[in-house]
């Protein structure tokens, strides 16, 4: 059994005529099949005119009533559904109904656990759209690039096996559940094309905050398949900013002491040392406010002596060998240098200094 999942949020024109055709492709491909709309009580009767269809067709309804959201309706959609395949699709007419038997056709055949509708695919498309809805949505898909292979991760059409989302940790925060279902639940997944229609009746929900929430959720879901990835963010973010931190103390020492500048910079690199280890112990690293001092300290900073050491050795090898030494190469030597040092010093702090000397009890 097939159930296809509509989220709606005012969409009383629409499902008059989604319902028919999908229920219309059940009985042409001898499909056993139910219709389930998941409605956020919304305001023109969506939910009054689903009802009114029950009898008509193999619908069910259900009405949210509280915390609206497009991913808490298809999570709510994927519990009630009784079929052993899900689609989920908009109530608008976007989605080409007619494509629904290539979408499950694969599942069933066992060729994948799940199918994601691409316009980016040969034979897929858009009708219609602007320039900057083109870009918008292209660079969407770019910068999922790096946490799913799909071509158009949202284009927000799927079909799946319901198995494959039971224990998946899906967080119904974001908009694209597709985009969260792909990478949460390791599915085997193949792309099918569809050219995506303008929506027929009413608006767009989908405004400029979902765009910022798709960035967030985006963030989320790279942090949740490169677990280390916010802590070397943090890492590089205090690295950052000791930089000042060893420009303030160089400055100070030279220009309060008189100190000669190369003199002033040990001071200066001390300094920026001790910023470093406080604001990574309280801030980048989880257990770092756990460890003992001096012991935490004393480590950190040989790590970053020796990090010191890397950055200068290589640099020294880049001049001597790679003939870097002439102007601009040598600031990109030094850069390369910089990037090593910072991976090490990062390695050196997460498992030595911030792990290895945790407080007793
Ligand atoms: N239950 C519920 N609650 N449904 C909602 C909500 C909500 O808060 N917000 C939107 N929906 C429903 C709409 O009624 C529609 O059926 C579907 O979700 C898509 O919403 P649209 O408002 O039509 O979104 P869109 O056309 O701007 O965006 C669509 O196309 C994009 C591709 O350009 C969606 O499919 C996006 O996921 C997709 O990225
Ligand atoms: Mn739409």
């Amino acid at each position: 059994m097939i159930s296809v999942i509509l989220p709606t949020y005012n969409e009383a024109e629409n499902i008059k005529v989604i319902v028919p055709a999908i229920s219309k492709v059940f009985e042409q491909e001898g499909l056993a099949g139910e219709v389930i709309i998941v409605d956020d009580n919304s305001p023109d009767g969506t939910a009054e005119v689903a009802e009114g269809m029950m009898d008509r067709y193999p619908l069910r309804v259900h009405v949210r009533t509280e915390d609206r959201g497009l991913s808490k309706a298809v999570i709510k959609g994927f519990e009630l559904a009784e079929g052993e395949i899900c689609v989920v699709m908009d109530a608008d007419m976007s989605h080409p109904v007619e494509k629904l038997p290539d979408m499950v056709r694969p599942i069933t055949e066992e060729k994948c656990d799940m199918t994601v509708g691409s316009r980016y695919i040969p034979g897929g498309g858009c009708e219609t759209w602007p320039l900057p809805r083109r870009i918008i949505s292209k660079g969407a898909g770019f910068l999922a690039r790096g946490v799913t292979p799909l071509t158009d991760p949202t284009s927000g059409f799927m079909a799946l096996r319901k198995g494959i989302i039971h224990g998946a940790d899906l967080d119904p925060t974001g908009w694209k559940i597709v985009l969260e279902v792909s990478v949460k639940t390791g599915a085997r997944i193949r792309e099918v094309p569809i050219v995506f229609k303008d929506r027929m009746e009413g608006e767009s929900k989908l405004g400029f905050k979902a765009q910022i929430d798709y960035i967030r959720h985006l963030w989320s879901l790279y942090c949740y398949k490169y677990p280390g990835l916010a802590q070397f963010v943090r890492f590089c973010l205090v690295g950052i900013s000791g930089v000042f931190a060893d420009t303030l103390v160089l400055v100070a020492f030279v220009s309060l002491m008189s100190l000669d500048p190369r003199i002033a910079a040990i001071f200066a690199f001390a300094g920026a040392v001790s910023w470093n280890y406080i604001f990574d112990r309280l801030w980048t690293f989880e257990f770092g406010r756990h460890t003992r001092i001096p012991h935490s300290y004393l480590a950190f900073v040989a790590i970053c002596l020796i990090g010191l050491g890397i950055r200068i050795g290589i640099m020294h090898a880049l001049i001597e060998y790679a003939e870097m030494g002439r102007s601009p190469w040598y600031v990109v030597a030094s850069l390369i240098g910089i990037l090593a040092a910072t991976v090490f010093n990062f390695i050196g702090s997460k498992y030595i200094a911030f792990a290895a000397f945790l407080k007793k009890g």
